[in-house]
């Protein structure tokens, strides 16, 4: 099937109370690994590029790369989705490259790096939403900041720092009236990359209340979280035992994650944890045949090794057994849709 707008997934997943992991792609064993996933657990799947990925592989490759994911798994809904969309001219060149999904996140400036007044944000992310629901596309916006930094996006917000930036429910109604975004990414103490916090989570490690809040009064906005790798114990492990060095560090359990589902979260951003699993599976054959020298032997084992993690996310989110349930609909009918609604797109859900 062709590739579908991301709203129709959420919509599903909103319908049928399940969250859906949006992964990190940058080549074509990740992007195989995911659909090798999603096939086994009957999953619709979203797969996101930031701005790095697609400078990385040429939007030209990662777009016939998305075609043929689409092209060999006909059953298998999927979305191709801007991750970080640092500006509305980001944003509309991942339309043309055939996204069906875009990011736009204005809580920061368009460096990447500064935080962004409400206004600017506000006024970004609406232009985004007008010139991309007229293509039947998704948006995603962005409200409070995220700690950490990835590849120079993020403010570079320490976990403590990043507290003082969590999403505000007054500012999150105001936005969502003022955008017509499809979902929300709230700041709730969460941050990119791998070292979240340093301690053993207890339960309580997000401010829960903040999504309870937002739900409440936006219960049709799909809420997004992200920095939401959880850093498996066992992935550092093996890293540390083949010669790597990461210091100990916990990501965000599966259980938290499974709590925000439960309020509303929809769309849940993992990339960590494939990095993790990627470079653990290629040292240990480095280290264990110190002559191998075909890429085929360590690129295919950490392929193996990302899909076990997507398919433990797709299970723990509910995602699995869904991908049969989903009417497709090209971001063509999603044109009608928007056009009826209105700029209260977000009132109605379109799959039943
Ligand atoms: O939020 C950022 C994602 O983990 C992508 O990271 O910018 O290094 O590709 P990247
Ligand atoms: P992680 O670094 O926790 O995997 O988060 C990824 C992310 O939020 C991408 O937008
Ligand atoms: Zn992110």
């Amino acid at each position: 099937m062709p590739l579908v707008p991301m709203r129709v997934l959420l919509d599903h997943a909103a319908e049928n109370d399940y969250g859906l992991a949006a992964f990190n792609v940058n080549n074509m064993e990740q992007i195989q690994a995911i659909l090798a996933a999603a096939e086994e657990t009957d999953s619709p799947v979203i797969i996101q590029a930031s701005r790095g990925a697609r400078s990385y592989t040429n939007d030209a490759y990662l777009r016939h790369l998305m075609l043929a994911a689409a092209e060999l798994h006909p059953s298998t809904p999927i979305a191709m989705h801007q991750d970080h969309g640092n500006s509305p001219e980001t944003c509309l060149s991942a339309i043309e490259q055939g996204f069906t999904s875009v990011m736009m996140d204005g809580s920061l400036k368009a460096d990447g790096k500064t935080p962004a007044d409400f206004e600017y944000n506000a006024d970004v992310t609406r232009k985004v939403v007008d010139a991309a629901h007229a293509q039947g596309v998704t948006v995603e916006g962005e409200l409070g900041c995220l700690g950490g930094v990835e590849d120079g996006h993020g403010a570079g917000l320490s976990a403590e720092e990043a507290m003082q930036h969590l999403t505000d429910p007054d500012q999150a109604e105001e936005f969502v009236a003022l955008t017509g975004v499809d979902a929300l990414a709230v700041a709730i103490g969460t941050s990119h990359g791998a070292y979240k916090f340093t301690e053993k989570p207890t339960g309580d490690v997000l401010v829960m209340s903040v999504i309870e809040e937002i739900h409440r009064r936006l219960p049709n906005t799909h809420l997004v979280m992200h920095g939401s790798s959880s850093v498996p114990q066992e992935l550092l492990e093996i890293i540390r035992q083949y010669g790597g060095e990461m210091k100990q560090t916990y990501g965000v359990p599966v259980e938290e994650i499974r709590r925000g589902i439960k309020n509303g979260v929809r769309k849940i951003n993992v990339d960590t944890d494939n990095r993790l699993a990627i470079t653990g599976a290629i040292r240990k054959v480095f280290a264990t045949n110190k002559g191998e020298f075909d890429p085929r032997k360590y690129l295919g084992v950490s392929r193996e090794a990302m899909k076990q993690v997507c398919v433990d996310r797709m299970v723990a989110f509910g995602q699995a057994g869904n991908a049969s349930k989903i009417k497709p609909v090209t971001c063509k009918e999603m044109v009608c849709f928007y056009q009826r609604a209105g700029c209260g797109a977000r009132d109605h859900a379109l799959v039943g």
